[in-house]
């Protein structure tokens, strides 16, 4: 386990929400949000990709067939640094809470179960991109992902979304968290409200641990 991070000097908040696909976390991202807002806190909520134009050629290559590895992961760095500087950095600063769904964390599990270095690619994006303050990690079982995905959603699984893949993502994901003190765990398998209040403690206590060192 790593130490208990530092805190970045800026004087807004980063929490990143993460997980497989078909774990509702967009769902509960947006909830979140919501709650903060209501809060009084300036809230900057995106995702990655991005709606820029990296995230739009990686969102098509996923449908109509996937980049190499070395290309999927520069155009994710890409977006990334494009977000960070245009988005990310700049709320920040202002003292926003920013609520990010999927982070670096997504290009370690997603494009490391394609066969790049995890750690490489934890240096490569810490170098531009701030460390978050917390990550939740809505963790699933990837069988019923898959039939979320395809039933409710009514999706036809795209390239990302098969089921040794997600397996295998999702254990990258939670080895991640085992290492990493900034990460909590919730359990995507409980109801939507179960979800959402798990989540909204994980984020009154950081908000206590940081008012109490002001
Ligand atoms: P997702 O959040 O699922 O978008 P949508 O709501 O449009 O389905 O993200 C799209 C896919 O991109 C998802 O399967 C995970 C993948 N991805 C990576 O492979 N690497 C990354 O760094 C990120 C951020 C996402």
């Amino acid at each position: 386990m790593s130490p208990s991070p530092v805190r970045s000097n800026v004087p807004g908040l980063l929490i990143v929400v993460e997980g497989i696909d078909g774990a509702g976390k967009s769902t509960q991202a947006r909830r979140l949000a919501a709650r903060l807002q209501k809060q009084g806190h300036e809230v900057v909520a995106d995702r990655e990709p991005t709606d820029g134009p990296w995230g739009r050629k990686l969102r098509e290559s996923a449908v109509s067939g996937r980049m190499s590895l070395d290309d999927e992961l520069q155009a994710f760095l890409e977006d990334r640094r494009e977000h960070v500087r245009d988005v990310i950095g700049p709320a920040l600063a202002r003292g926003a809470v920013v609520l990010l769904d999927r982070y670096y964390f997504s290009t370690m599990a997603y494009q490391g179960v394609r066969g790049a270095d995890t750690d490489a690619i934890r240096r490569d994006n810490e170098a531009f991109a701030p460390r978050p303050d917390l990550v939740l990690l809505v963790d699933f079982d990837p069988r019923i992902a898959l039939q979320r995905i395809e039933h409710s959603r009514g999706d036809v699984p795209n390239t990302f979304e098969r089921l040794d893949q997600l397996q295998a993502i999702r254990k990258i994901f939670l080895a991640t968290a085992a290492g990493d003190a900034t990460f909590r765990i919730i359990d995507g398998g409980d109801s939507p409200d179960e979800v959402a209040a798990a989540m909204e403690r994980e984020v009154d206590g950081l908000l206590q641990r940081i008012n109490s060192t002001k």
